[in-house]
């Protein structure tokens, strides 16, 4: 199913069976689903189906839409359609049953499937939205400065210095854009954590539904209630170039309605100061126009600067003796780590650590350390004392690995493949320029 794109080209031929086998996989995911429901407790990947169920049901309407009513896996399509609306309200209704802890395991086992298909609880959903910042603050982020302070400037200073804005209108729509991975997510969690806001994050995988309506009524509901809470709140709508796109021929009326509705309820935002909306998506070029024009502050979260390489190198290495080490091995790692994202800088940073563990799979020769831990042995080390062993013969919490070394970042550093190509930072240069 993850191969399946709907093409934009309308005179491209579909395969119907390739279509037909994704709904027969959702189903199957469906009933594996039904399985997992068994254990209330454990853990499932809801954004993930619910993600396939609604790529899968645009699929076929959109066969539905461009056959005109004559061709023979119709029935069959309508069918499947059916059942696919009625697995995606019933996961939905169960995913926030289960997030909200409200139920029991037995009336969750006992949800009716046809009684219960058409009402997802909407307040229960809206609720759902909420999420706990995942980090504390911007102390939390390394670099990123220039958009630390725009963020402080916009967002931060008019609540908690309103003086400094008297006579103003303030602005409370704000887009992060910028390539993958460069922590425009982060930021919205940090701004959350520092107005110790109600953070309402919501995605196109969670509010995509191919019901007629059930998107546009969860977002009016989000809106309303966030306006009439007496709480700061925060709408984070994470990449947001999944739903308001630029109008095409292939686009979904129930999609075309939501972006118009997302539309609709930014510009009643705007004089309401309780609540601010983060937009973030990394292909700002796709986002429809009048999407564009309604973000009162745009800010570009570009690849790190050079220092700020280092200061994210820093950060992640910051609880071993790396910090120690003279300058010029840092020259190199960043120099070295130039095109880098802070995502791919994190990344190298934790296949590095893996380094000293790695090699003790190869090494025979150990040595006994004061506090009676097998270490590797080094060439300094007295060899007449070295046992001769490999790592599955010494017994459990006896191994000691060798200390991480700023060696071990260069060598994983020049092997990484980062993932923005000049390509992509070429599409931001000119979107920049316009
Ligand atoms: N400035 C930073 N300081 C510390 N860690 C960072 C920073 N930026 C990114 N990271 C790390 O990279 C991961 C990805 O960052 P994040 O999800 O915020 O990127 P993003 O810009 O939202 O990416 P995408 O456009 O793909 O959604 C974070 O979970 C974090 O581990
Ligand atoms: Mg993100």
């Amino acid at each position: 199913m993850d191969d399946y794109i709907i093409p934009e080209d309308l005179s491209m031929p579909l395969d119907y069976h390739q279509i037909i086998s994704a709904c027969i996989m959702a189903f199957q995911s469906y009933d594996s689903l039904l399985t997992e429901f068994s254990n209330p407790e454990e853990h499932m990947d809801y954004l993930n189906i619910l993600q396939k169920i609604g790529e899968c049901s645009r699929a076929i309407q959109y066969i539905l839409a461009r056959e005109n009513g004559s061709f023979t896996f119709q029935i069959t399509l309508y069918r499947l359609q059916n059942q696919l609306v009625e697995f995606y309200s019933n996961i939905l209704l169960r995913k926030n049953l289960f997030d909200s802890k409200k139920v029991s395991q037995s009336s969750v086992l006992n949800v009716n499937t046809n009684q219960t298909s058409k009402k997802v609880d909407l307040n229960l959903a809206v609720k759902n939205t909420i999420e706990k910042p995942k980090i504390n603050g911007f102390n939390d982020i390394a670099g990123l400065w220039e958009a630390k302070i725009m963020l402080k400037t916009s967002i931060i200073l008019p609540k908690k210095q309103p003086q400094l804005f008297e006579k103003r209108k303030l602005s409370n729509t704000l887009l992060l854009y910028g390539p993958p991975g460069t922590g425009k997510t982060l930021l919205a969690h940090a701004v959350a954590a520092e107005m110790e806001a109600v953070f309402h994050t919501i995605s196109a995988s969670d509010i995509l539904s191919p019901l007629v309506g059930e998107s546009e009524k969860l977002m009016k509901s989000l809106f309303q209630y966030v306006k009439t809470s007496d709480k700061y709140s925060i709408i984070f709508i994470d990449e947001i170039d999944g739903f308001c796109r630029k109008r095409s021929a292939s686009e979904q009326e129930y999609s075309r309605r939501l972006k118009t509705e997302i539309m609709c309820q930014m510009s009643n935002v705007e004089a309401c100061q309780n609540v601010f909306i983060i937009a973030a998506t990394n292909c700002p070029w796709d986002l429809d126009s009048a999407i564009l024009r309604r973000f009162q502050k745009n800010i570009y979260v570009s690849l790190p600067e050079k220092l700020e390489r280092l200061d994210l190198l820093k950060f992640h290495t910051r609880d071993t003796p790396l910090e120690m080490l003279e300058n010029s091995g840092w020259d190199e790692l960043v120099n070295i780590t130039e095109g880098f994202s802070n995502s791919d800088l994190t990344t190298m940073v934790r296949n590095a650590m893996d380094i000293p563990v790695m090699e003790l799979h190869v090494t025979k020769l150990w040595k006994k350390s004061i506090d009676d831990f097998y270490e590797p042995i080094s060439f300094e080390d007295d060899f007449s004392k070295a046992f001769f062993k490999d790592l599955g013969e010494l017994p459990p919490n006896s191994v000691r690995a060798r200390p991480f070394k700023l060696e071990d970042l260069i060598t994983e550093a020049k092997k990484y493949k980062c993932t923005v190509s000049e390509e992509d930072m070429r599409k931001y240069e000119l979107f920049n320029k316009k």
